[in-house]
């Protein structure tokens, strides 16, 4: 049960909430159809607080929150809060919970969720801390490969870039060792998944990594393409000499499965080439579309709005 918690890692989630996620999404999508809206959480206010830039993940929340008929606080820009003027984040915490039922929170560090929710009364929401984690890109990321086949077991999977830095793709490897998934982890020697994170996988799917994308073309069934982390670099030369690492093209995608789908959690930088956004292939703008229904599912279940 999701009631009243938190999700700030993506094991947060147990393996019968996403079932529940995915069922209440279902209804969700039927709800926005159909053009009737589900008043359930009329009542009820969210905050969301993003110290880091965001397009699609904070007007997904806030479309959610608007189509779920509940209200929305914001802070977009922290030059304009009190973070500027010196606030902690556990001060701007303890005003924000007085002030809403619901923290939507994004933060340039890594664990800045997890406090968030330790000084929260009211339930918190990670939308994603810095290398750290992204869970409810997962859960639409999820209902999207659902969707397109219908099953999640037995797919070949390739996580494709910046695995280091990547916060999407730690959370969605976390996942899907629970699922019967075959992994490969392709990335620059220097952009590997980290330890910490493969070594909660290993034991339980397969995973093979290498440097190398064209051998497995012809192999999966999922390509889930990230950019390359800029913001996490610390040497400008080293991001500018990984950059165009793996660029999928047409020629690339000629390589895939016919029913092989493309995935990249947004924004893209060189990763596709633009030829690629009208092939059968390319799934990334669905995906994202996914992230309004998806996230109308969680905040409802989160706040006791669905029936
Ligand atoms: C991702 C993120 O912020 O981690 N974007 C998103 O939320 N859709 C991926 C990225 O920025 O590369």
């Amino acid at each position: 049960m999701i009631k009243n918690h938190s999700v700030v890692s993506i094991e947060d989630l147990s393996s019968e909430d996403f079932v529940e996620v995915f069922e209440t999404t279902d209804r969700m999508l039927e709800s926005i159809k159909s053009g009737k809206h589900l008043n359930t959480i009329s009542d009820k206010i969210m905050a969301t607080l993003f110290y880091e830039p965001s397009t699609r993940t904070r007007l997904s929340f806030e479309s959610a929150m608007h189509r779920l008929g509940g209200q929305v606080l914001t802070v977009a820009e922290t030059k304009s809060s009190s973070v500027s003027k010196g606030e902690t984040l556990a001060d701007t915490i303890r005003m924000a919970e007085s002030y809403s039922d619901i923290i939507v929170i994004r933060h340039p560090l890594e664990g800045a969720a997890r406090l968030a929710s330790k000084f929260s009364n009211v339930p918190v929401i990670n939308a994603g801390d810095g290398s750290g984690e992204h869970p409810t890109q997962t859960l639409l990321d999820l209902y999207t490969i659902k969707k397109e086949f219908g099953k999640i077991d037995g797919l070949k999977i390739a996580l494709v870039g910046d695995l280091k830095y990547g916060r999407t793709v730690h959370s969605l490897l976390s996942a899907l060792s629970r699922f019967d998934v075959k992994v490969s982890l392709i990335s620059p020697e220097s952009l590997r998944i980290p330890s910490h994170v493969l070594s909660k996988t290993r034991s339980k799917i397969d995973v093979e990594e290498s440097v190398n994308l064209p051998p497995i073309l012809a192999d999966c069934d999922v390509f889930y393409v990230t950019r390359i982390q800029r913001e996490r670099f610390t040497d400008q030369n080293e991001y500018q000499s990984l950059i165009g690492s793996y660029a999928i093209d047409t020629h690339t995608v000629s390589a895939m499965k016919n029913d092989a789908i493309v995935m990249h959690p947004l924004p893209r930088i060189d990763e596709i080439s633009f030829e690629v956004d009208s092939l059968p292939q390319a799934r990334y703008f669905k995906q994202a579309a996914n992230g309004v229904p998806v996230r109308m599912a969680l905040i409802s279940l989160i706040l006791g709005g669905v029936n």
